[in-house]
Protein backbone atom coordinates (compact mmCIF):
# COMPACT_ATOMS: atom_id res chain seq x y z
CA UNK A 1 0.00 0.00 0.00
CA UNK A 2 1.25 3.52 -1.07
CA UNK A 3 1.15 5.94 1.58
CA UNK A 4 -0.29 9.01 0.85
CA UNK A 5 -0.08 11.50 4.14
CA UNK A 6 3.09 13.32 3.89
CA UNK A 7 4.10 16.29 6.59
CA UNK A 8 4.44 19.41 3.90
CA UNK A 9 7.73 21.37 4.60
CA UNK A 10 8.32 23.62 6.74
CA UNK A 11 8.30 26.35 4.25
CA UNK A 12 5.09 25.42 2.86
CA UNK A 13 3.66 25.16 6.34
CA UNK A 14 4.86 29.14 6.87
CA UNK A 15 3.05 30.05 3.42
CA UNK A 16 -0.43 28.44 4.27
CA UNK A 17 0.32 30.15 7.79
CA UNK A 18 0.70 32.93 6.50
CA UNK A 19 -2.37 33.09 4.39
CA UNK A 20 -4.10 33.22 7.55
CA UNK A 21 -1.57 35.85 9.54
CA UNK A 22 -0.47 37.79 6.81
CA UNK A 23 -4.16 38.35 5.07
CA UNK A 24 -2.39 41.94 3.79
CA UNK A 25 0.29 44.66 4.27
CA UNK A 26 -1.48 46.19 7.41
CA UNK A 27 -1.76 42.92 9.04
CA UNK A 28 1.92 42.26 8.59
CA UNK A 29 2.56 45.48 10.13
CA UNK A 30 0.16 44.95 13.09
CA UNK A 31 2.48 41.35 13.79
CA UNK A 32 5.32 43.73 13.54
CA UNK A 33 4.24 46.55 16.18
CA UNK A 34 2.60 44.17 18.45
CA UNK A 35 6.45 42.21 18.92
CA UNK A 36 7.89 45.63 19.52
CA UNK A 37 5.27 47.03 21.65
CA UNK A 38 5.92 43.38 23.63
CA UNK A 39 9.56 43.23 23.41
CA UNK A 40 8.65 46.36 25.83
CA UNK A 41 9.38 49.18 23.85
CA UNK A 42 9.42 52.66 25.00
CA UNK A 43 9.07 54.11 21.02
CA UNK A 44 8.17 52.43 18.02
CA UNK A 45 9.23 54.09 14.68
CA UNK A 46 6.80 52.86 11.48
CA UNK A 47 7.41 53.67 7.79
CA UNK A 48 5.55 52.35 5.18
CA UNK A 49 5.42 53.22 1.70
CA UNK A 50 2.77 52.09 -1.30
CA UNK A 51 0.53 50.80 0.91
CA UNK A 52 3.45 48.76 2.30
CA UNK A 53 3.37 46.59 -0.75
CA UNK A 54 7.12 47.94 -1.37
CA UNK A 55 7.91 48.73 1.90
CA UNK A 56 7.08 48.12 5.63
CA UNK A 57 9.87 49.17 8.32
CA UNK A 58 8.78 48.34 12.13
CA UNK A 59 11.97 50.04 14.76
CA UNK A 60 11.96 49.40 18.20
CA UNK A 61 13.80 50.40 21.38
CA UNK A 62 12.86 47.04 23.25
CA UNK A 63 15.02 44.16 24.28
CA UNK A 64 16.64 42.70 21.34
CA UNK A 65 17.94 39.56 20.81
CA UNK A 66 21.29 37.66 21.02
CA UNK A 67 22.07 35.80 17.90
CA UNK A 68 20.76 32.36 18.65
CA UNK A 69 17.43 33.85 19.49
CA UNK A 70 17.00 36.20 16.11
CA UNK A 71 17.82 32.87 14.17
CA UNK A 72 15.21 31.05 16.39
CA UNK A 73 12.42 33.80 15.99
CA UNK A 74 12.19 32.48 12.37
CA UNK A 75 11.11 28.93 12.87
CA UNK A 76 7.68 27.87 13.21
CA UNK A 77 6.47 27.97 16.92
CA UNK A 78 9.75 29.90 18.32
CA UNK A 79 8.24 31.83 20.51
CA UNK A 80 9.42 33.30 23.87
CA UNK A 81 6.14 34.43 25.31
CA UNK A 82 4.29 31.00 26.44
CA UNK A 83 6.18 27.70 27.34
CA UNK A 84 3.00 25.73 27.83
CA UNK A 85 -0.46 25.01 27.22
CA UNK A 86 -1.64 26.84 30.51
CA UNK A 87 0.48 30.16 29.89
CA UNK A 88 -1.93 30.57 27.48
CA UNK A 89 -5.08 31.58 29.97
CA UNK A 90 -4.03 34.94 30.86
CA UNK A 91 -1.37 35.60 28.54
CA UNK A 92 -0.56 39.34 28.40
CA UNK A 93 1.99 39.78 25.12
CA UNK A 94 0.02 40.12 21.79
CA UNK A 95 1.94 37.21 20.42
CA UNK A 96 2.16 33.91 21.78
CA UNK A 97 1.89 31.64 18.75
CA UNK A 98 5.52 32.22 17.34
CA UNK A 99 4.07 32.56 13.83
CA UNK A 100 4.26 36.11 12.80
CA UNK A 101 7.73 35.89 11.71
CA UNK A 102 8.18 32.91 10.39
CA UNK A 103 4.84 33.87 8.03
CA UNK A 104 5.88 36.90 7.15
CA UNK A 105 9.27 36.10 5.98
CA UNK A 106 7.97 33.08 3.72
CA UNK A 107 6.07 35.70 1.57
CA UNK A 108 8.50 38.57 1.67
CA UNK A 109 12.12 39.94 1.99
CA UNK A 110 12.81 40.20 5.36
CA UNK A 111 15.56 42.00 6.95
CA UNK A 112 15.74 42.01 11.11
CA UNK A 113 18.64 43.42 12.54
CA UNK A 114 19.05 43.08 16.25
CA UNK A 115 21.27 43.53 19.29
CA UNK A 116 20.45 43.11 22.93
CA UNK A 117 23.26 45.15 24.05
CA UNK A 118 24.65 48.22 22.09
CA UNK A 119 27.14 47.18 19.41
CA UNK A 120 26.75 43.73 19.31
CA UNK A 121 23.92 43.04 16.93
CA UNK A 122 22.73 40.64 14.38
CA UNK A 123 21.34 40.83 10.70
CA UNK A 124 19.53 38.38 9.49
CA UNK A 125 18.27 38.19 5.90
CA UNK A 126 15.29 36.04 4.41
CA UNK A 127 14.37 35.69 1.40
CA UNK A 128 10.55 33.74 0.59
CA UNK A 129 11.37 31.60 4.06
CA UNK A 130 15.03 30.85 3.45
CA UNK A 131 17.68 32.11 5.73
CA UNK A 132 20.49 34.08 3.28
CA UNK A 133 22.39 35.74 5.62
CA UNK A 134 23.62 36.22 9.29
CA UNK A 135 26.20 38.42 10.14
CA UNK A 136 27.30 40.72 12.91
CA UNK A 137 26.00 44.30 12.82
CA UNK A 138 26.77 47.67 14.43
CA UNK A 139 23.39 48.92 16.03
CA UNK A 140 21.99 50.20 19.68
CA UNK A 141 19.59 48.04 21.61
CA UNK A 142 16.54 46.98 20.19
CA UNK A 143 14.96 45.70 16.65
CA UNK A 144 14.46 46.44 13.13
CA UNK A 145 12.21 44.79 10.82
CA UNK A 146 12.25 45.65 7.00
CA UNK A 147 9.60 43.81 4.64
CA UNK A 148 10.02 44.41 1.11
CA UNK A 149 8.12 43.24 -1.13
CA UNK A 150 5.44 41.17 0.33
CA UNK A 151 3.58 38.36 -1.32
CA UNK A 152 6.82 38.40 -4.34
CA UNK A 153 6.51 34.70 -4.22
CA UNK A 154 2.59 34.23 -3.40
CA UNK A 155 0.78 35.89 -7.19
CA UNK A 156 -2.17 34.82 -6.43
CA UNK A 157 -2.14 36.48 -3.22
CA UNK A 158 -0.74 39.79 -5.01
CA UNK A 159 -3.62 39.71 -6.92
CA UNK A 160 -6.18 40.38 -3.98
CA UNK A 161 -4.11 43.66 -3.05
CA UNK A 162 -6.47 46.32 -3.01
CA UNK A 163 -4.89 50.55 -4.04
CA UNK A 164 -2.37 51.64 -2.20
CA UNK A 165 -4.86 54.17 -0.50
CA UNK A 166 -7.45 51.87 0.62
CA UNK A 167 -3.74 49.49 1.69
CA UNK A 168 -2.47 52.44 3.24
CA UNK A 169 -5.86 53.26 5.05
CA UNK A 170 -5.78 49.70 7.02
CA UNK A 171 -2.55 50.88 8.30
CA UNK A 172 -3.21 53.43 9.39
CA UNK A 173 -6.20 51.73 11.44
CA UNK A 174 -3.47 48.84 12.46
CA UNK A 175 -1.60 51.77 14.06
CA UNK A 176 -4.25 53.60 15.37
CA UNK A 177 -5.45 50.84 17.43
CA UNK A 178 -2.17 49.85 19.08
CA UNK A 179 -1.66 53.11 19.87
CA UNK A 180 -4.47 53.81 21.48
CA UNK A 181 -3.60 49.94 23.50
CA UNK A 182 -0.42 51.09 24.59
CA UNK A 183 -0.66 55.19 25.18
CA UNK A 184 2.56 54.88 27.10
CA UNK A 185 4.46 53.75 24.34
CA UNK A 186 5.55 56.32 21.68
CA UNK A 187 4.62 55.56 18.11
CA UNK A 188 5.52 57.98 15.45
CA UNK A 189 3.91 56.36 11.97
CA UNK A 190 5.60 57.79 8.52
CA UNK A 191 3.68 57.01 5.34
CA UNK A 192 5.51 57.85 1.91
CA UNK A 193 7.38 59.92 3.67
CA UNK A 194 4.90 62.18 5.78
CA UNK A 195 4.39 62.02 9.14
CA UNK A 196 0.88 60.49 10.03
CA UNK A 197 1.12 60.18 13.50
CA UNK A 198 3.42 61.18 16.19
CA UNK A 199 2.33 59.93 19.94
CA UNK A 200 4.98 60.30 22.26
CA UNK A 201 5.69 57.94 24.90
CA UNK A 202 4.31 58.21 28.64
CA UNK A 203 0.89 59.39 27.50
CA UNK A 204 -1.73 59.11 29.89
CA UNK A 205 -4.69 57.14 28.10
CA UNK A 206 -7.38 60.32 27.49
CA UNK A 207 -4.09 62.14 25.88
CA UNK A 208 -3.63 59.41 23.98
CA UNK A 209 -7.21 59.38 22.72
CA UNK A 210 -6.61 63.03 21.87
CA UNK A 211 -3.25 61.92 19.88
CA UNK A 212 -5.20 59.33 17.50
CA UNK A 213 -8.95 60.52 17.61
CA UNK A 214 -8.37 64.04 17.43
CA UNK A 215 -9.22 66.98 19.82
CA UNK A 216 -12.74 67.75 17.61
CA UNK A 217 -13.84 64.16 18.33
CA UNK A 218 -12.58 63.43 21.22
CA UNK A 219 -14.54 66.45 22.38
CA UNK A 220 -18.01 64.80 21.99
CA UNK A 221 -17.30 61.89 24.16
CA UNK A 222 -17.63 61.25 27.77
CA UNK A 223 -17.41 58.60 29.95
CA UNK A 224 -18.36 55.04 30.87
CA UNK A 225 -17.86 53.27 33.82
CA UNK A 226 -20.08 50.41 34.62
CA UNK A 227 -19.83 46.87 36.61
CA UNK A 228 -22.62 44.30 36.85
CA UNK A 229 -21.36 40.58 37.83
CA UNK A 230 -18.22 39.14 35.86
CA UNK A 231 -17.64 42.77 33.82
CA UNK A 232 -16.80 46.19 33.92
CA UNK A 233 -16.90 48.44 31.53
CA UNK A 234 -15.04 51.64 30.82
CA UNK A 235 -13.96 54.22 28.64
CA UNK A 236 -15.79 56.97 26.20
CA UNK A 237 -18.54 56.75 24.33
CA UNK A 238 -20.06 59.67 22.19
CA UNK A 239 -22.87 62.09 23.09
CA UNK A 240 -26.00 60.88 21.40
CA UNK A 241 -26.57 64.78 19.89
CA UNK A 242 -22.99 64.40 18.50
CA UNK A 243 -23.22 61.34 16.88
CA UNK A 244 -23.89 61.37 13.05
CA UNK A 245 -24.44 58.73 10.23
CA UNK A 246 -20.56 58.77 8.68
CA UNK A 247 -17.14 59.17 10.15
CA UNK A 248 -17.63 57.28 13.84
CA UNK A 249 -14.55 55.28 15.09
CA UNK A 250 -14.93 52.41 17.16
CA UNK A 251 -12.42 50.68 19.43
CA UNK A 252 -13.07 47.51 21.69
CA UNK A 253 -10.51 46.52 24.21
CA UNK A 254 -10.92 43.24 26.66
CA UNK A 255 -8.59 43.46 29.50
CA UNK A 256 -6.20 45.73 27.48
CA UNK A 257 -5.99 43.37 23.88
CA UNK A 258 -7.66 45.31 21.16
CA UNK A 259 -10.23 43.48 19.04
CA UNK A 260 -13.35 43.44 16.90
CA UNK A 261 -16.84 42.48 17.44
CA UNK A 262 -19.82 43.87 15.32
CA UNK A 263 -22.32 42.25 18.45
CA UNK A 264 -21.01 43.73 21.22
CA UNK A 265 -20.70 47.51 18.58
CA UNK A 266 -24.47 46.21 18.32
CA UNK A 267 -24.89 45.77 21.82
CA UNK A 268 -23.51 49.19 22.38
CA UNK A 269 -25.37 50.98 20.26
CA UNK A 270 -28.79 49.68 21.85
CA UNK A 271 -28.12 51.35 24.87
CA UNK A 272 -28.92 54.71 23.01
CA UNK A 273 -31.92 53.32 22.09
CA UNK A 274 -33.97 56.07 20.63
CA UNK A 275 -31.85 58.48 21.65
CA UNK A 276 -29.74 58.53 18.54
CA UNK A 277 -31.72 59.14 15.19
CA UNK A 278 -31.92 56.20 13.08
CA UNK A 279 -29.37 55.76 11.23
CA UNK A 280 -26.54 57.58 13.37
CA UNK A 281 -23.58 55.56 14.19
CA UNK A 282 -22.42 57.00 17.65
CA UNK A 283 -18.14 56.84 18.23
CA UNK A 284 -17.36 54.02 21.00
CA UNK A 285 -13.91 53.55 23.12
CA UNK A 286 -14.61 50.70 24.77
CA UNK A 287 -12.55 48.60 27.31
CA UNK A 288 -14.01 45.30 29.29
CA UNK A 289 -12.54 43.87 31.90
CA UNK A 290 -13.06 40.67 33.26
CA UNK A 291 -11.32 37.29 34.54
CA UNK A 292 -8.97 35.88 32.27
CA UNK A 293 -10.71 32.72 32.27
CA UNK A 294 -14.03 33.87 30.45
CA UNK A 295 -12.55 34.76 27.75
CA UNK A 296 -10.45 33.09 24.66
CA UNK A 297 -8.08 34.75 22.65
CA UNK A 298 -6.93 32.46 20.39
CA UNK A 299 -9.74 31.93 18.24
CA UNK A 300 -8.49 33.36 15.11
CA UNK A 301 -4.68 33.58 14.20
CA UNK A 302 -4.73 37.12 13.83
CA UNK A 303 -5.99 37.65 16.76
CA UNK A 304 -8.46 40.04 16.34
CA UNK A 305 -11.76 38.32 17.44
CA UNK A 306 -11.87 36.76 20.58
CA UNK A 307 -14.44 34.27 22.27
CA UNK A 308 -17.07 35.31 25.73
CA UNK A 309 -17.89 32.23 28.06
CA UNK A 310 -21.17 34.88 28.93
CA UNK A 311 -21.33 36.52 25.63
CA UNK A 312 -25.17 37.21 26.50
CA UNK A 313 -24.70 38.31 30.31
CA UNK A 314 -21.60 40.73 28.44
CA UNK A 315 -23.82 41.96 25.64
CA UNK A 316 -26.44 43.16 27.88
CA UNK A 317 -23.77 44.83 30.80
CA UNK A 318 -22.11 46.86 27.37
CA UNK A 319 -26.10 48.00 26.39
CA UNK A 320 -26.39 49.34 30.51
CA UNK A 321 -23.29 50.53 30.43
CA UNK A 322 -23.84 53.13 27.88
CA UNK A 323 -27.17 53.69 28.82
CA UNK A 324 -26.11 54.49 32.29
CA UNK A 325 -23.68 56.97 30.34
CA UNK A 326 -25.53 58.97 28.15
CA UNK A 327 -28.75 58.18 30.25
CA UNK A 328 -27.02 60.55 32.85
CA UNK A 329 -25.57 62.79 30.60
CA UNK A 330 -28.56 63.82 28.17
CA UNK A 331 -31.38 63.78 31.91
CA UNK A 332 -28.23 66.91 33.46
CA UNK A 333 -27.22 68.18 30.17
CA UNK A 334 -29.42 70.85 28.32
CA UNK A 335 -31.91 71.43 30.85
CA UNK A 336 -31.00 71.81 34.39
CA UNK A 337 -32.88 69.68 37.24
CA UNK A 338 -36.45 69.13 35.68
CA UNK A 339 -37.55 66.90 37.79
CA UNK A 340 -39.51 69.08 39.48
CA UNK A 341 -38.77 67.04 43.25
CA UNK A 342 -38.30 63.56 43.94
CA UNK A 343 -41.07 61.11 42.91
CA UNK A 344 -42.52 59.15 45.65
CA UNK A 345 -41.90 54.99 45.06
CA UNK A 346 -44.61 53.98 43.04
CA UNK A 347 -46.30 57.37 41.83
CA UNK A 348 -45.31 57.67 38.21
CA UNK A 349 -44.66 53.65 36.98
CA UNK A 350 -48.04 52.50 36.79
CA UNK A 351 -49.58 51.96 40.17
CA UNK A 352 -53.27 52.35 40.44
CA UNK A 353 -53.62 56.56 40.82
CA UNK A 354 -52.52 57.57 37.72
CA UNK A 355 -53.60 55.24 35.31
CA UNK A 356 -56.52 56.47 33.28
CA UNK A 357 -54.65 58.30 30.86
CA UNK A 358 -51.78 55.76 29.74
CA UNK A 359 -53.20 52.52 31.96
CA UNK A 360 -54.55 49.67 31.11
CA UNK A 361 -58.26 50.76 33.14
CA UNK A 362 -60.89 51.71 30.82
CA UNK A 363 -62.36 54.66 29.53
CA UNK A 364 -64.50 56.20 32.84
CA UNK A 365 -61.76 54.96 35.01
CA UNK A 366 -60.29 58.04 35.47
CA UNK A 367 -59.14 58.60 38.93
CA UNK A 368 -58.90 61.73 40.78
CA UNK A 369 -55.42 62.67 41.18
CA UNK A 370 -55.32 64.71 44.35
CA UNK A 371 -56.96 62.23 46.08
CA UNK A 372 -54.80 59.23 45.03
CA UNK A 373 -51.97 61.46 45.74
CA UNK A 374 -52.67 61.88 49.23
CA UNK A 375 -54.42 58.22 49.08
CA UNK A 376 -50.77 56.66 48.76
CA UNK A 377 -48.85 59.58 50.38
CA UNK A 378 -46.67 60.25 48.13
CA UNK A 379 -45.36 63.91 48.07
CA UNK A 380 -47.28 66.00 45.11
CA UNK A 381 -44.24 66.67 43.04
CA UNK A 382 -46.47 69.11 40.82
CA UNK A 383 -47.86 71.38 43.53
CA UNK A 384 -46.99 74.46 41.66
CA UNK A 385 -49.95 73.82 39.16
CA UNK A 386 -50.16 73.12 35.80
CA UNK A 387 -50.83 75.22 32.47
CA UNK A 388 -51.07 73.94 28.65
CA UNK A 389 -50.14 76.73 26.62
CA UNK A 390 -51.24 76.66 22.81
CA UNK A 391 -53.23 73.09 23.38
CA UNK A 392 -49.37 71.70 22.27
CA UNK A 393 -47.25 72.66 25.72
CA UNK A 394 -47.27 71.63 29.43
CA UNK A 395 -45.48 74.73 31.48
CA UNK A 396 -44.46 74.00 35.26
CA UNK A 397 -42.41 75.61 37.86
CA UNK A 398 -39.38 73.71 38.54
CA UNK A 399 -36.23 74.46 41.10
CA UNK A 400 -34.03 76.15 38.61
CA UNK A 401 -37.02 77.86 36.34
CA UNK A 402 -39.61 76.96 33.66
CA UNK A 403 -39.73 74.23 32.39
CA UNK A 404 -42.18 73.51 28.88
CA UNK A 405 -42.48 70.05 28.19
CA UNK A 406 -43.86 69.11 24.61
CA UNK A 407 -47.07 66.48 25.13
CA UNK A 408 -46.95 64.69 22.52
CA UNK A 409 -43.62 63.71 22.22
CA UNK A 410 -43.27 63.72 26.25
CA UNK A 411 -46.47 60.66 25.67
CA UNK A 412 -44.37 59.43 22.77
CA UNK A 413 -41.51 58.49 24.88
CA UNK A 414 -43.65 57.92 27.75
CA UNK A 415 -45.22 54.81 25.54
CA UNK A 416 -41.84 54.10 23.73
CA UNK A 417 -40.71 52.51 26.82
CA UNK A 418 -44.15 50.86 27.87
CA UNK A 419 -44.58 49.16 24.61
CA UNK A 420 -40.59 48.35 24.41
CA UNK A 421 -41.34 46.15 27.49
CA UNK A 422 -44.78 44.61 26.44
CA UNK A 423 -42.74 43.44 23.33
CA UNK A 424 -39.79 41.86 25.27
CA UNK A 425 -42.13 40.93 27.86
CA UNK A 426 -45.82 39.46 28.43
CA UNK A 427 -46.90 41.74 26.12
CA UNK A 428 -50.29 44.51 26.45
CA UNK A 429 -53.23 43.97 27.59
CA UNK A 430 -55.96 44.65 24.97
CA UNK A 431 -59.65 45.33 25.08
CA UNK A 432 -61.66 43.24 22.87
CA UNK A 433 -64.04 45.48 20.67
CA UNK A 434 -67.95 44.84 20.91
CA UNK A 435 -68.43 45.21 17.12
CA UNK A 436 -64.84 44.60 15.55
CA UNK A 437 -63.72 46.95 13.25
CA UNK A 438 -62.90 45.67 9.31
CA UNK A 439 -59.93 48.13 7.46
CA UNK A 440 -59.36 47.88 4.05
CA UNK A 441 -55.21 47.36 2.98
CA UNK A 442 -53.39 47.83 -0.09
CA UNK A 443 -51.41 45.38 -1.16
CA UNK A 444 -47.96 46.56 0.29
CA UNK A 445 -50.17 47.01 3.71
CA UNK A 446 -51.24 43.43 3.75
CA UNK A 447 -47.57 42.37 3.32
CA UNK A 448 -46.68 44.90 6.22
CA UNK A 449 -49.57 43.24 8.57
CA UNK A 450 -48.13 39.80 8.03
CA UNK A 451 -44.49 40.39 8.64
CA UNK A 452 -45.34 42.67 11.65
CA UNK A 453 -48.57 40.42 12.88
CA UNK A 454 -46.64 39.00 15.86
CA UNK A 455 -45.33 42.68 17.11
CA UNK A 456 -49.05 43.78 16.93
CA UNK A 457 -50.21 40.98 18.88
CA UNK A 458 -47.77 41.89 21.59
CA UNK A 459 -48.72 45.51 21.49
CA UNK A 460 -52.96 44.69 21.79
CA UNK A 461 -54.35 45.05 18.16
CA UNK A 462 -55.67 41.09 17.61
CA UNK A 463 -56.26 40.81 13.38
CA UNK A 464 -58.12 38.35 11.46
CA UNK A 465 -58.16 38.02 7.79
CA UNK A 466 -61.71 38.09 6.52
CA UNK A 467 -61.06 37.74 2.65
CA UNK A 468 -59.72 39.70 0.15
CA UNK A 469 -57.81 42.93 1.60
CA UNK A 470 -59.83 43.30 4.21
CA UNK A 471 -59.14 42.58 7.80
CA UNK A 472 -61.22 42.44 11.31
CA UNK A 473 -59.83 44.03 14.04
CA UNK A 474 -61.04 41.92 16.51
CA UNK A 475 -58.93 43.89 19.81
CA UNK A 476 -56.99 46.52 20.49
CA UNK A 477 -54.66 48.56 22.84
CA UNK A 478 -56.33 51.23 25.49
CA UNK A 479 -53.11 53.52 25.90
CA UNK A 480 -54.81 56.24 26.81
CA UNK A 481 -58.98 57.12 26.63
CA UNK A 482 -58.94 59.38 23.76
CA UNK A 483 -57.39 56.70 21.61
CA UNK A 484 -58.50 56.02 18.23
CA UNK A 485 -57.38 52.84 17.73
CA UNK A 486 -58.57 52.11 14.35
CA UNK A 487 -57.36 55.40 13.03
CA UNK A 488 -53.70 54.39 14.94
CA UNK A 489 -53.49 50.98 13.20
CA UNK A 490 -54.67 52.19 9.90
CA UNK A 491 -51.88 54.76 10.34
CA UNK A 492 -49.29 52.43 11.85
CA UNK A 493 -49.52 49.70 8.55
CA UNK A 494 -49.22 52.61 6.10
CA UNK A 495 -45.89 53.64 7.88
CA UNK A 496 -44.59 50.26 8.18
CA UNK A 497 -45.53 49.48 4.51
CA UNK A 498 -43.94 52.51 3.08
CA UNK A 499 -40.87 51.95 5.18
CA UNK A 500 -41.22 55.31 7.22
CA UNK A 501 -38.93 53.78 9.81
CA UNK A 502 -36.92 52.05 7.42
CA UNK A 503 -33.45 53.17 8.64
CA UNK A 504 -33.86 51.37 12.41
CA UNK A 505 -31.58 48.89 12.50
CA UNK A 506 -33.97 47.10 15.19
CA UNK A 507 -37.00 46.05 13.66
CA UNK A 508 -38.42 45.66 17.04
CA UNK A 509 -37.50 49.34 18.15
CA UNK A 510 -38.84 50.81 14.66
CA UNK A 511 -42.12 49.25 15.45
CA UNK A 512 -42.51 50.80 19.24
CA UNK A 513 -41.70 53.84 17.67
CA UNK A 514 -44.17 53.76 14.70
CA UNK A 515 -46.46 52.76 17.38
CA UNK A 516 -45.58 55.72 20.09
CA UNK A 517 -45.46 58.17 17.74
CA UNK A 518 -49.16 56.95 16.09
CA UNK A 519 -50.49 56.54 19.75
CA UNK A 520 -49.51 59.21 21.32
CA UNK A 521 -51.69 62.63 22.05
CA UNK A 522 -50.91 65.05 19.39
CA UNK A 523 -50.39 68.58 19.63
CA UNK A 524 -54.04 70.75 19.34
CA UNK A 525 -55.66 68.35 22.22
CA UNK A 526 -57.13 70.08 25.18
CA UNK A 527 -55.95 67.89 28.28
CA UNK A 528 -57.09 68.48 31.65
CA UNK A 529 -55.04 68.98 34.64
CA UNK A 530 -55.39 65.45 35.61
CA UNK A 531 -54.13 63.99 32.68
CA UNK A 532 -51.11 66.53 32.27
CA UNK A 533 -49.97 65.77 35.39
CA UNK A 534 -50.25 61.83 34.74
CA UNK A 535 -48.40 62.75 31.32
CA UNK A 536 -45.84 64.03 33.35
CA UNK A 537 -45.33 61.67 36.44
CA UNK A 538 -45.22 58.94 33.63
CA UNK A 539 -42.97 60.91 31.88
CA UNK A 540 -40.21 61.37 34.95
CA UNK A 541 -40.58 58.03 35.44
CA UNK A 542 -39.27 56.98 32.46
CA UNK A 543 -35.42 56.34 32.34
CA UNK A 544 -35.06 57.17 28.59
CA UNK A 545 -33.36 60.89 28.04
CA UNK A 546 -35.71 63.72 27.06
CA UNK A 547 -35.47 63.16 23.48
CA UNK A 548 -38.65 62.04 21.56
CA UNK A 549 -37.97 58.90 19.10
CA UNK A 550 -36.92 61.10 16.64
CA UNK A 551 -34.61 62.72 18.62
CA UNK A 552 -36.51 66.07 19.10
CA UNK A 553 -36.39 67.47 22.57
CA UNK A 554 -39.09 66.94 24.35
CA UNK A 555 -38.14 69.13 27.39
CA UNK A 556 -36.95 72.51 27.49
CA UNK A 557 -36.13 74.38 30.45
CA UNK A 558 -35.95 78.57 30.64
CA UNK A 559 -33.93 79.12 33.52
CA UNK A 560 -34.71 81.39 36.06
CA UNK A 561 -31.62 83.35 35.73
CA UNK A 562 -32.15 83.77 32.88
CA UNK A 563 -35.32 85.07 33.51
CA UNK A 564 -34.01 87.22 36.20
CA UNK A 565 -31.63 88.70 33.81
CA UNK A 566 -34.28 89.75 31.39
CA UNK A 567 -36.08 91.82 34.09
CA UNK A 568 -32.88 93.22 34.84
CA UNK A 569 -33.12 91.99 38.75
CA UNK A 570 -29.39 90.61 38.28
N1 LIG B 1 10.87 43.41 17.89
C1 LIG B 1 11.28 42.37 18.63
N2 LIG B 1 12.09 42.56 19.70
C2 LIG B 1 12.52 41.50 20.45
N3 LIG B 1 12.17 40.23 20.21
C3 LIG B 1 11.35 39.96 19.17
C4 LIG B 1 10.88 41.01 18.32
N4 LIG B 1 10.10 40.44 17.36
C5 LIG B 1 10.10 39.12 17.60
N5 LIG B 1 10.83 38.81 18.69
C6 LIG B 1 11.05 37.46 19.25
O1 LIG B 1 10.76 36.54 18.25
C7 LIG B 1 9.78 35.61 18.69
C8 LIG B 1 8.89 35.23 17.52
O2 LIG B 1 8.07 36.33 17.12
P1 LIG B 1 6.68 36.02 16.43
O3 LIG B 1 5.95 37.27 16.21
O4 LIG B 1 6.94 35.14 15.27
O5 LIG B 1 5.96 35.14 17.52
P2 LIG B 1 5.23 35.61 18.84
O6 LIG B 1 5.17 37.06 18.95
O7 LIG B 1 5.86 34.88 19.97
O8 LIG B 1 3.78 35.00 18.61
P3 LIG B 1 2.69 35.47 17.49
O9 LIG B 1 2.90 34.59 16.30
O10 LIG B 1 1.43 35.17 18.19
O11 LIG B 1 2.97 36.88 17.20
C9 LIG B 1 9.03 36.33 19.80
O12 LIG B 1 8.48 35.41 20.73
C10 LIG B 1 10.16 37.18 20.42
O13 LIG B 1 10.88 36.44 21.35
MG1 LIG C 1 4.39 38.27 17.43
Amino acid sequence: MSRRIAILPDAVADQIAAGEVVARPASALKELVENAIDAGATRVRITVENGGKTLIEVADDGSGMGREDAVLSLDRHATSKIRSAADLTGVTTFGFRGEALPAIGSVSRLTLTTAEVEGDGTELQVVGGRLEHVGPVARQRGTTVTVRGLFFNTPARRKFLRSAASESRAAYESVATLALAHPAVGIEYVQDGQVRLAAPSGEAETDRLVSVWGRDLVGTLVGVDHAAGAFRISGFVQRPGDASPSGRRTQLFVNGRPFRDPFLVRAAEAGYRAAIHPGDRPSLYLRIDLDPGEVDVNVHPSKMEVRFRDRIGLERTVEDAVRQAIGALVAAAPVGDWRPMPVAPGSGGGGAPFESLFGEAPEGAMASPAGASNATGATDPLSGGLTQLFDTYIAYQAAEGVVFVDQHSAHERVLYEAVMAALSGAGAPSQRLLIPATVELTDEELDALERHQEALERVGFVVEEFGGNTVVLQAVPTPHPRFDAVGCFQEMIADLARGRFGAWANPLERFGATYACRAAVKAGQRLSQAEMRELLLRLFATELPPHDVHGRSTIVQLPREELERRFGRR
